[in-house]
């Protein structure tokens, strides 16, 4: 077992890599605990739950709602929950996401802790403070930064998850490892087959050295003001490809750091070799690099989130393998470099 600290502006928040659900009475008051899941995750998995209260909300994306939040404030008023109570989430990206957003707002904040049990969860949407809900189908337009207490990351969880699940974590993990850590990159390529097992040893490496990567990047930038903004490798390509064509989020951003790597060496960062390597590497993990039919689609949903959001493009780069650099950049220069 390993920890991570993150220093943010509402406080300390633990990462504890390796531990087991189990052992959740060590870090939050289990008496005043109230537990938020989705159903999947509680069918799996309610053996080991805690004895707390429960909130189970549906699976998926589409619960990540303004109906969802107000549905669980109003079972924690039925509970009689107040300042003095604990929230925990124990699910993936959707239910991580929703409970900090819950626990910032309910009578204006609760202490809050997460257990993530899906890879990307783990690696990626658990940590770093981020929490909000999708507006009327726009992606994480309503929400707020606030660091939870800890996260507990229970390796065993993933066990049951769907393969396509597992692919999106390793997604994010190449994601982190292309940006800041070649080594890293090396690993994932001489292990990509002992990670899909599940190996403890492997996963649990690929776990830390990508935590490690994201925690100190929030931690000089917890805002996304500035550095922050690398984590985002792939993500400008991969939330529009990931709209126009019904992929998992990690196959759309797969094929968004497939398209970054080649806008790299279209503006002459990155060479051919480097490209072939990254995609080699996706496509061995089993994820797609390419999007045929459908290009023109893709841009037209960035121009719309762009002119929605009313900002330039901060779009990340790539000069070699665990070198990532951000430019501002216009959609017409992604397109004629694609
Ligand atoms: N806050 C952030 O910084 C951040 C970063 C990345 C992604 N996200 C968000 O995370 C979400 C995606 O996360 P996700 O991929 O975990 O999606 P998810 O929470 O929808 O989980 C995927 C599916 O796996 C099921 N599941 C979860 N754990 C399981 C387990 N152990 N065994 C079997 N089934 C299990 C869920 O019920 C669901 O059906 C998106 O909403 C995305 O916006 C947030």
């Amino acid at each position: 077992m390993r920890r991570i600290r993150i220093h943010g502006h509402s406080g300390l928040s633990t990462i504890i890599v390796g531990g087991a659900l189990g052992t959740l009475g060590s870090y939050a008051p289990l008496h005043n605990t109230v537990v938020i899941t989705d159903a999947n995750v509680r069918r799996h998995h309610r053996h080991a739950y805690p004895p707390c209260a429960v909130i189970e909300i549906s699976a998926g994306e589409q619960a990540k709602t303004l109906d969802t939040v107000k549905d669980i404030c109003l079972q924690l008023m039925d509970m009689g929950a107040d300042r003095s109570s604990f929230l925990v989430g124990i699910g993936g990206g959707v239910v991580c996401d929703i409970t900090g957003f819950v626990a910032s707002i309910y009578m204006r904040g609760l202490r809050f802790g997460l257990i993530p049990t899906t890879l990307l969860a783990q690696v990626d949407a658990a940590i770093g403070g981020k929490n909000g809900v999708n507006l009327d189908g726009y992606k994480n337009m309503v929400g707020v930064f606030n660091q939870p207490r800890f996260v507990l990351c229970d390796l065993s969880l993933l066990g049951t998850l769907p393969k396509r699940d597992l692919l999106s974590g390793f997604s994010e993990i190449v994601k982190h490892a292309l940006i800041r850590d070649a080594e890293l990159f090396s690993y994932v390529e001489a292990n990509s087959e002992r990670g899909l097992s599940l190996d403890p040893e492997s996963m649990e490496r690929l776990l830390y050295d990508s935590l490690v990567i994201k925690s100190s990047i929030v931690g000089r930038d917890e805002m996304e003001k500035d550095e922050r903004r690398l984590l985002n490798f792939g993500h400008t390509f991969g939330h529009a490809v990931e709209k126009v064509s019904g992929m998992s989020h990690g196959e759309a951003v797969s094929i968004g750091m497939g398209m970054a790597s080649r806008v790299s060496e279209a503006m002459g960062y990155l060479g051919a070799e480097d490209v072939q390597r990254i995609e080699a590497l996706l496509i061995k993990l089993g994820l797609p690099v390419r999007l045929d039919a459908i290009s023109e689609r893709v841009f037209d949903a960035m121009r719309r989130d762009k002119k929605r959001r009313g900002e330039g493009i901060h779009f990340v780069l790539l000069k070699g393998v665990g070198q990532g650099f951000v430019k501002e950049m216009l959609i017409q220069e992604l397109e004629e470099a694609i």
